[in-house]
């Protein structure tokens, strides 16, 4: 019988890559398989994210759940960004975790299985030469990793000290994921990084001087491939070169996260992003003009330090000037080893709910009148998703969801959609004969 592996995935989509590679060493080098059972498991792994508190003070009770509960003798252990951060006091506040894993040190999942109580958070730690494994969770898209850590200091972000400085993978290594992934089907990439588009800044060893465009130009030349996908760009390295290539090049997909953070200047200069809202406003101008079929989706942060009416009205007016096709929106959450976590004027926490608030309901406004106008439109979808109701789903090439009645054989495909039905988070089509 072979040994069970439970693993859940908190955070964004390089632990979903972390987790991937962990499960396919896992799997090849101790033959563990997966289930989604954490009580028949003998090895419970929690893939961590702590770019906010909430999921952090979650973690314990968590873990004291599966301890309670877990088949006897299995393991537990803590991975990701939360064991970087924490390391050694994970085990101290639940000794009954048998080892901690960085988000940096992955490729060693095989080695602290062994190790009672290991603690691998070096952050300095270079996987950047080494290539992760070709287990994918879906066979129709491949998450390639491009770059590990960030070189950004914006004053809220714990990222840095969880992922490290940041190294750029060569091209070559990247290039054959990719070709693999497509010589088993897969016809998307999606590559991730911090900051995607600071590719080249730093490469661990001799390499060529290529950045983000370059890497997407040599990408898209990968036969068989049919699109390309890639989060996070931050705004600032959003120079002409980038846009042009990204909305001439028919390989790469119409959809843009612009990450704005705040409408505010001040609050940008406060959050150290390297840009003003002139500059932000400048760049969706520059992109709505050479890809107007593009959508754009966008993160904001509320109520930061020093965050006052006029400057969340800043915010609110960008919102309103871009109408952006989608927003992660948060409440400003204090993080350890941080700048901005010793900054004064906090905002009250009653002020920052109804900013936050505020801004969703605008938000639904704005996306209930653009998904209205969306009907009759057609988008070329590539299907990736059973749904459970008789229908298929997949994404347009410019990020929208869209399902339309039918079965697996659709799978994996491509085709032409009219959307007859718009709701909140998915669109209905009907394929075009
Ligand atoms: N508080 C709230 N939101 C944060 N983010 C990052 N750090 C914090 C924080 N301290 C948000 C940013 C980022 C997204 C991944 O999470 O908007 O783009
Ligand atoms: Fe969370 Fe950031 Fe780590 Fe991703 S990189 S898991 S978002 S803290």
């Amino acid at each position: 019988m072979s040994k069970k592996l439970f693993i859940e995935t908190l955070g964004c989509a390089m632990n979903s890559r972390d987790t991937e590679h962990m499960i396919a060493e896992l799997s090849e080098k101790e033959g563990y398989e997966t289930t989604t059972d954490f009580k028949e498991a003998d090895l419970i792994l929690i893939n961590t994210c702590s770019v906010r508190e909430k999921p952090v003070h979650k973690l314990f009770s968590e873990l004291g759940v599966f301890n309670k509960n877990k088949k006897e003798g299995a393991k537990i252990g803590v991975c990701g960004c939360t064991a970087s951060h924490l390391g050694k006091e994970i085990i101290k506040k639940a000794p009954f975790v048998s080892f901690v894993l960085g988000a940096r040190n992955v490729s060693k999942i095989t080695e602290v299985l062994h190790k009672d109580k290991a603690v691998e958070i070096d952050i300095n730690y270079d996987e950047s030469e080494f290539a992760f494994k070709d287990f994918r969770s879906s066979p129709y898209k491949a998450y390639i990793n491009i770059s590990m850590g960030c070189d950004k200091s914006c004053t809220f972000c714990i990222v840095p000290k969880t992922r490290g400085e940041e190294i750029s993978i060569p091209d070559r290594l990247i290039i054959q994921e990719a070709q693999r992934a497509v010589e088993r089907g897969a016809k998307e990439i999606f590559l991730l990084g911090q900051n995607v588009n600071n590719y080249g800044r730093r490469f661990s060893g001799e390499h060529e001087k290529i950045n983000f465009t370059e890497l997407l130009r040599r990408l898209s030349k990968v036969e068989g491939l049919e699109r390309i996908r890639f989060t996070s760009p931050h705004p600032f390295h959003m120079d002409d070169e980038f846009l042009e290539e990204f909305a001439s090049n028919p390989k790469i997909c119409k959809s843009m996260h612009m990450p704005l953070q705040s409408g505010s200047t001040k609050i940008l200069k406060d959050m150290k992003r390297g840009y003003s809202k002139e500059w932000f406003l400048n760049r969706v101008e520059k992109l709505r003009s050479i890809a107007p079929e593009a959508t754009i989706s966008t993160d904001i942060i509320v109520a930061f330090p020093g965050e006052s009416n006029e400057d969340f009205e800043e915010t609110i007016d960008v919102m309103k000037k871009v109408r952006f096709d989608q927003i992660f929106s948060f409440k400003y959450s204090p993080r350890p080893l941080t700048e901005a976590e010793k900054f004064e004027n906090v905002v009250d926490p009653a002020v920052a709910s109804e900013r936050l608030s505020y801004l969703q309901a605008l938000q639904q406004q704005i996306i209930d009148e653009k998904n209205a106008s969306r009907i009759g439109e057609v988008h070329t979808v590539y299907f990736e998703e059973l749904n459970a109701d008789g229908y298929v789903s997949g994404r347009s090439d410019n990020n929208l969801m869209i399902k339309v009645k039918g079965s697996e054989e659709l799978l994996g495909t491509f085709a032409d959609v009219k959307i007859i039905q718009a709701n909140r988070t998915i669109f209905t089509g009907e394929i075009l004969a």
